[in-house]
């Protein structure tokens, strides 16, 4: 009877710290998406058509971008035309610090730091914008979108070069298909518009905004998740999914013994107890 009372108190115990770990990682993948705010990289769009917005992008451009895209963006031996790659395609570019460019004009640009302020690219996208006809910056409502479909999609769009868990992966010409785990809705968004390097455009023909919307939401999750492929648990630090999963596992495995084994004790004892019936229904393992 001792031990059982034992047994009894330790239950609470499993439980409380299995729900300790719980909320441990609720709260981590709350912070992740804070860290994601899709507004710290949204610009002022109405400032975008402001002459003195353009004028000050003109200005960034001559001295960072005329060297690579030409005056005007018409491109040269260095970089391409610009003048219909728009609103979406610069801002894509420059928060995703693709550009400047850093390496040879045939190499992918790698996603780096931002190299300009929140306004000094505000000014830039608004001067590429200027040049022409190209997509805006989306706006992207992740409430539309249907996690389901987003999956779905994925898997048949996107799996294919991100990997099924949006780890990234190599693709043909020493090119690869970054890792999904930063971008922002509105990057991934635009990046489905755009196709940036060897990436398709997934036109708003053959993709509804519904449908792009289910698609951002979904990338995000993934980005929550953690994977043994390389995304870590909540930014925890690089803890192996397999580690928690081993912790939460033999938490649940205790639980169960402690009650198999208390049952058993039940049905050990010679003058067997008038609340059996009850004491057994409360048994894991059945
Ligand atoms: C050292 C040369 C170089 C510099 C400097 C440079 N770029 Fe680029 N840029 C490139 C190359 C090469 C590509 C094509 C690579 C790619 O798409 O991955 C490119 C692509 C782009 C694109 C996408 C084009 C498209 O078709 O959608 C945009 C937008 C862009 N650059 C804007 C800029 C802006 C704005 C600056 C200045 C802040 C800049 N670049 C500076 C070389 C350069
Ligand atoms: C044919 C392979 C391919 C397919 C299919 C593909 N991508 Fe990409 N994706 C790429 C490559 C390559 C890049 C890097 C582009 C560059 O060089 O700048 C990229 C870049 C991205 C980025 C930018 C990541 C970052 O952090 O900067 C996002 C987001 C993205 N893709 C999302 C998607 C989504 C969502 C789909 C499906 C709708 C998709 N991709 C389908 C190859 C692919």
């Amino acid at each position: 009877m001792g031990s059982r009372a034992r047994h009894l108190r330790l239950v609470p115990v499993v439980a409380a710290a299995s729900v300790a770990l719980a909320a441990l990682l609720g709260a981590r993948a709350g912070a992740v998406e804070e860290e994601h705010d899709p507004l710290g990289y949204v610009v002022d769009r109405a400032a975008l058509d402001d002459p003195a917005t353009v004028a000050e992008g003109a200005e960034l451009f001559r001295i960072g971008c005329v060297s690579c895209h030409g005056p005007g963006g018409v491109g040269s031996p260095r970089g391409p035309a610009i003048t219909d790659a728009g609103a979406a395609s610069a801002h894509f570019y420059l928060t995703s610090g693709r550009m400047p460019h850093a390496g040879a004009p045939d190499e992918q640009a790698r996603r780096k730091p931002p190299a300009y302020t929140h306004e000094e690219i505000e000014d830039l996208v608004a001067y590429v914008a200027s040049l022409g006809e190209g997509p805006e910056i989306p706006d992207v409502h992740l409430e539309e979108g249907d996690l389901q479909e987003g999956g779905d999609l994925f898997r048949g769009n996107c799996a294919a070069c991100h990997s099924a868990t949006g780890a990234g992966g190599a693709l043909s010409y020493g090119q690869h298909a970054p890792s999904l785990d930063v971008a922002t809705p509105v990057q991934i968004y635009e990046a489905m518009i755009i196709g940036p390097g060897q990436m398709p455009v997934f036109s708003p023909e053959a993709f509804s905004e519904e449908e792009l919307n289910s698609i951002v939401r979904y990338v995000e999750t993934l980005q929550g998740l953690g994977d043994p492929g390389g995304f870590s648990l909540g930014r925890i630090g690089p803890i192996p999914e397999g580690f928690v999963a081993l912790v939460i596992g033999t938490g649940g495995m205790m639980l169960t013994v402690f009650l198999i084994g208390r049952r058993r004790h039940g049905e050990a004892e010679p003058p067997s107890e008038p609340v059996r019936p009850a004491d057994a229904s409360t048994g894991a393992g059945r």
